[in-house]
C-alpha cells in the first residue's frame, strides 16, 4: 500500500536539484553571463554599485528585489550578487513532496503561514500569481495537556462559542482585543517614513517599546484566575506552536503575534516560490551552492570597500554587503569587521516530524479514530510534543502528520503516538530565536555599509518581517547611494 520508505526525500532533491538548475543556467546563460564576466573585471564606473546578499532566505531574497525596485530608474547600476551555501533558495521555507498513491502531496517543512496584513508576502504572492492555500475550515483543534485534552473544538461554531464563554468568560475577548492593537501598531511599520537603523528604537516608535521587555507571563498577570484558565489552554498553546516557547520565556509582543492568526495562508505548492521569484525578479547573479567563507573589510581610496570570499576560493569586492543569515550559523571568518561585540541571540532547536499513518486514539484516551481532533495544540505540561497537525487525510485512512518536538521522536515514540505508521521524514531546525524579554538587538547595520537583515528576528521572526528588514535595508542603500550620486552630480 505504502510504496516508499523514504522515497519522497530522493523526490525532494529531484525537484530541487532542477530549481538549482534552473537558476544556473540563467545566471550564466548565454549574454547575462558573458556580461556578469566581464564587468566583476571591468573597472567599475562612478555608477556602477556592487552589493552582496549573503543568503536566499526571505530575508535575502526580499533584499535583492527590493533593490531592484528602488534603483529601478536610477543613474545608479547596481550589480547584485546572491549567495547561497545551500542549493536552493528560501533557508527556513523549505516544501517537502510526499508522492502518495496516485499524487503528490506539498507539506511546509518550515515557515508555513502569513497572515492576510503580512503585506510585503501577501501582496508579493499576488504580484507573482500564486494561489493561496487556506487551512480547512473543518478541522478541530484539541489541546492536550500530556494526560488528557483540557478543550477539545467542536465541529459546530455556536457550540464552540457557548463552550468558551462557559469555561472562559470574556478572556478570549479581551485577549483578542488585545493582540489587535497590537498588530494595528506594527502595520505602520508599512508606513514608517524613513528607514530605521535601530530596532528597539523601531519597536517605541510603533508604540510597542513595551511588549519585548517582558514575559508573557507578567505582561498578563494582573488579569484575574479566569483568565490565567485561558492563558495556559489556549495562549500558551500558541506560543508552544509558534515559538516553542512557553508564556514565562517569551516576550509579550512574541505571544501576541502567536495569537494573530486571523486570515492565516500559505502559497499553494510551497512558500519558498515566493523566494524564488524575488530572486527571479531581482535580476541578481545567483551562486547556489557557495558558502561565503570570509568577508573582509577593506579601504579602496578612501573608500569602504568588502572583500567577499566563496567555498569556490573566488574572491570579490563590493560596495556594500547584506548579510541575511544568523550570524552565528554563517561560519563566516570576518576580518576587521566588529562582530564580536554583538550580542549573543540564543536560537530555538526544533525537531519536525512528518509521518504517515493514523494517530493512536487510545494513547489520547478517545473512544474512537474519527472523534480525535485534526490539530493537537498542548499546554506546558506535555513534553513529548508541542503540537500535532495534520497535513492531509489521505484517501485510504490514512494521514500526513506533521509534529512538532523540542526533542527527537525517535521510532518507539512513534510507536506510541500511531495506531499505525509506514513513513517518517524528519528535520531539525534552528527554528528561530527564543524572544527573550529585553533582549539587546545587533544594529541593522554593523559596519558602514555592512547590513545584517536578522536584526530583526530576536523582536518577531517570521517570514513577512524579514522582509520588512530586506525592504528596509534596500531603502538604506537606495537612500544612501541615490543622494550620493546626486551630490556627485551637483
Ligand atoms: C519549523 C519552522 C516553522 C516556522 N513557521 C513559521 C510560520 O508559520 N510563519 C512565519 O512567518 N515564520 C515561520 N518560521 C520562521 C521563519 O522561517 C523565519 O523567520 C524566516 O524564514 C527567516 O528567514 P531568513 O531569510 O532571515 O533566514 P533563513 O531562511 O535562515 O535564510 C538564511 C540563508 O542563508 C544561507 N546561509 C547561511 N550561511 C551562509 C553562508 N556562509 N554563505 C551563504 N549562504 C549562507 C542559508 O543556507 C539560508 O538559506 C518558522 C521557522 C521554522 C524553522
Ligand atoms: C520607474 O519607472 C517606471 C516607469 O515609468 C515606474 O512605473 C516605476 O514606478 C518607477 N520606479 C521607481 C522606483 O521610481
Ligand atoms: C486517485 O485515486 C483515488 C482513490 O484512491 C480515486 O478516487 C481518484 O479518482 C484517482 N485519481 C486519478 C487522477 O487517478
Ligand atoms: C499591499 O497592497 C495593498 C492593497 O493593494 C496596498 O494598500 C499596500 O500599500 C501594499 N503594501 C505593500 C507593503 O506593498
Ligand atoms: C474590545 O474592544 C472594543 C472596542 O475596541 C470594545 O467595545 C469591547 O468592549 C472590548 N471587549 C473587551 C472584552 O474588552
Ligand atoms: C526589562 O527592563 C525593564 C527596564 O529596565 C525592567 O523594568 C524589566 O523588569 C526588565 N524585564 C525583565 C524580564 O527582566
Ligand atoms: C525568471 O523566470 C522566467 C520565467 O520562468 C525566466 O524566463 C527567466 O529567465 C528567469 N530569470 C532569471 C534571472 O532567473
Amino acid at each position: 500500500m505504502v510504496a516508499f520508505k523514504l522515497g519522497s526525500n530522493n523526490k525532494l532533491l529531484t525537484v530541487l536539484y532542477v530549481i538549482f538548475l534552473v537558476l544556473i543556467f540563467n545566471a550564466y546563460d548565454g549574454e547575462t553571463s558573458n556580461v556578469a564576466y566581464f564587468e566583476a573585471f571591468k573597472p567599475v564606473g562612478n555608477n556602477a554599485k556592487k552589493v552582496a546578499i549573503i543568503g536566499a532566505g526571505v530575508g535575502g531574497a526580499s533584499t535583492a528585489y527590493y533593490l531592484s525596485k528602488a534603483f529601478a530608474n536610477s543613474s545608479v547600476h547596481l550589480q547584485t550578487t546572491i549567495y547561497e551555501r545551500s542549493f536552493h533558495i528560501g533557508g527556513r521555507c523549505r516544501a517537502l513532496e510526499i508522492p502518495y498513491g496516485n499524487r503528490t502531496y506539498v507539506v511546509e517543512v518550515g515557515a508555513s503561514i502569513f497572515i492576510d496584513v503580512n503585506y510585503h508576502m501577501t501582496n508579493a504572492s499576488k504580484e507573482f500569481g500564486f494561489k493561496f492555500r487556506k487551512p480547512p475550515a473543518d478541522m478541530r483543534v484539541g489541546i492536550w495537556d500530556g494526560e488528557q485534552f483540557v478543550f477539545e473544538e467542536s465541529k459546530w461554531y455556536y457550540v464552540n462559542v457557548l463552550k468558551i464563554l462557559w469555561k472562559y468568560g470574556l478572556a478570549p475577548m479581551r485577549v483578542k482585543n488585545m493582540t489587535r492593537d497590537k498588530v494595528r501598531r506594527f502595520l505602520s511599520v508599512y508606513n514608517y517614513p524613513s528607514p530605521f537603523t535601530d530596532i528597539r528604537s523601531l519597536s517605541h516608535a510603533l508604540g510597542l517599546g513595551n511588549e519585548p521587555q517582558h514575559t508573557a507571563e507578567h505582561y498578563l498577570k494582573n488579569l484575574n484566575n479566569v483568565y490565567h484558565l485561558y492563558l495556559s489552554h489556549f495562549v500558551e498553546p500558541a506560543t508552544r506552536v509558534n515559538y516553542g516557547s512557553n508564556l514565562d520565556d517569551i516576550h509579550a509582543l512574541g505571544g501576541f503575534i502567536s495569537l494573530a492568526p486571523e486570515g492565516a495562508k500559505g502559497v499553494e505548492g510551497g512558500n519558498y516560490q515566493v523566494m524564488v521569484e524575488f530572486v527571479n525578479r531581482s535580476g541578481a547573479t545567483v551562486k547556489l551552492g557557495n558558502a561565503v567563507k570570509k568577508v573582509r573589510k577593506i579601504s579602496d581610496y578612501g573608500k569602504t570597500k568588502y572583500e567577499v570570499v566563496g567555498s569556490d576560493e573566488k574572491a570579490e569586492v563590493f560596495d556594500a554587503v547584506v548579510l541575511a543569515a544568523p550570524i552565528q550559523f554563517t561560519n563566516i571568518h570576518f576580518e576587521n569587521i566588529k562582530v564580536n561585540h554583538l550580542p549573543e541571540i540564543p536560537y530555538r532547536t526544533l525537531h519536525v516530524t512528518f509521518v504517515i499513518g493514523r494517530l493512536n486514539w487510545k494513547y489520547f484516551k478517545h473512544s474512537s479514530y474519527e472523534s480525535l481532533p485534526e490539530y493537537i495544540l498542548t499546554t506546558k505540561t506535555s513534553t513529548k510534543f508541542n503540537s500535532i497537525g495534520t497535513s492531509h487525510i489521505l484517501p485510504d485512512g490514512n494521514a500526513i502528520i506533521k509534529i512538532f518536538s523540542e526533542k527527537e521522536l525517535m521510532d518507539g515514540d512513534l510507536d506510541e503516538l500511531f495506531e499505525r505508521w509506514s513513513w517518517v521524514y524528519r528535520k531539525v531546525w534552528k527554528a528561530y530565536p527564543q524572544l527573550l524579554p529585553n533582549q539587546t538587538y545587533p544594529p541593522v547595520e554593523i559596519e558602514d555599509g555592512f547590513y545584517y537583515v536578522n536584526s530583526f528576528e530576536p523582536l518577531i521572526s517570521a517570514m513577512e518581517t524579514e522582509a520588512v528588514s530586506g525592504n528596509n535595508i534596500a531603502r538604506l542603500i537606495h537612500e544612501r547611494w541615490e543622494k550620493f550620486d546626486i551630490k556627485a552630480k551637483l
